[in-house]
């Protein structure tokens, strides 16, 4: 699991619980999904030292509701960071 901000406790508890139900195993890293150089480091270091990748599922968001006409350059990016630039490094 990947997110830019460490986890709250609850999150913590919550991972845990899901490990100790399923027997799955969970990393819990803060990178940027849209960053290609944080990405590589994840690819490197982490992803390349687990069992073969499966799938990757892309949740992460940044939410300003707005019409997309009424969003300024930044706010506009912002949104799309993490859904587009974040697609796109992950495919690298
Ligand atoms: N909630 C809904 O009603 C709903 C409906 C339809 C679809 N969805 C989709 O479901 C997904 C999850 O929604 P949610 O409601 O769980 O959203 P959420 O609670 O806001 O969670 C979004 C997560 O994305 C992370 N994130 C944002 N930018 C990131 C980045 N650049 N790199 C890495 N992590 C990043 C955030 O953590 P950090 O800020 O710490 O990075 C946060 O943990 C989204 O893709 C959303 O479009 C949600």
């Amino acid at each position: 699991m990947v997110a830019r901000s460490p986890p709250s406790q609850m999150k913590i508890e919550e991972v845990a619980a899901l490990e100790n139900e399923t027997g799955a195993k969970v990393k819990i890293l803060q990178a940027d999904v849209s960053s290609y150089e944080q990405m590589r480091f994840v690819q490197t270091n982490v992803l390349a030292k687990l069992p073969n990748l499966a799938g990757i599922v892309l949740a992460a968001m940044v939410l300003h509701d707005q019409l997309v006409t009424q969003l300024d350059r930044e706010t506009y990016f912002k949104v799309i960071a993490p859904k587009v630039t974040g697609k796109i490094s992950l495919t690298l």
